[in-house]
């Protein structure tokens, strides 16, 4: 990607993948031969979080699934724009917990708007931007629910977690699909096994792929 490298990480909630992204980083920051960025969406950029906030509250019953999908593609465009572009423009490794795969598998296959519409309009906001390689954490729809439900403890649901498990089914077969389309770009990794294991695939995944940054 221009110069640098733009690494993402997928996959239904409870996968991983903020945990793997914590236990990854500090271990490639060590041998990376560039600077390193660890970022998510929305990335802490003004205006993605406040659209985010828009998105997620429960309270926005009324919200339409083309309105969602465009605000996930509106909050994207902002974080791509201020943080990850700049990074790759100076040559840095980006690695980011979630990109435009989420919106096929979530607003594409979850909430049914179909796939091929959610990528025109991603294209539109990311002109065309890709990542260069993609961790695909696969999980479950039920194992990824009893983490996320495990881990929660007190904190409020969103309005993507109270989906059905139909939902959740719907946007993992997405990502599966996804990851059979494009086998180079997209590695996928067993998320069931132990976190330990999971980063230990995932970070000899992209350091063997990519010797020339690491
Ligand atoms: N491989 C794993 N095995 C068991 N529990 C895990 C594993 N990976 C993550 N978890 C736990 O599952 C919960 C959700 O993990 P998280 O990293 O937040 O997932 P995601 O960001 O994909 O939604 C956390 O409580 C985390 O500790
Ligand atoms: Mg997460």
């Amino acid at each position: 990607m221009v110069n640098g490298l733009f690494i993402t990480i997928e996959g239904p909630d409870g996968a991983g993948k903020t945990s793997v992204i914590n236990e990854l980083y500090p271990r490639l920051q060590l041998i990376a031969k560039r600077g390193i960025v660890k970022t998510r969406e929305p990335g802490g950029v003004k205006i993605s979080e406040k659209i985010r906030q828009i998105i997620l509250d429960p309270q926005n019953e009324e919200m339409d699934e083309r309105t969602e999908a465009l605000l996930y593609a509106a909050a994207r465009r902002q974080h791509l724009v201020q943080v990850i572009l700049p990074a790759l423009s100076a040559g840095k490794i980006v690695i980011c917990d979630r990109f435009v795969d989420s919106s096929l598998a979530y607003q594409g296959a979850g909430r049914r708007i179909g796939m091929p519409d959610i990528r025109k309009i991603n294209e539109f906001a990311t002109e065309g931007t890709k990542p260069d390689f993609t961790l695909y954490l696969d999980v479950d729809s039920d194992t990824g629910l009893k983490r996320i439900e495990n881990a929660r403890s007190g904190r409020q649901v969103d309005r993507l977690e109270t989906e059905s498990l139909e939902f959740h089914q719907r946007v993992r077969h997405a990502y599966l699909k996804l990851a059979e389309e494009e086998p180079i770009r997209i590695h996928k990794v067993d998320a069931r096994m132990s976190l330990t294991d999971v980063v230990e695939e995932s970070f000899t995944a992209i350091t063997e792929s990519y010797p020339q940054f690491f």
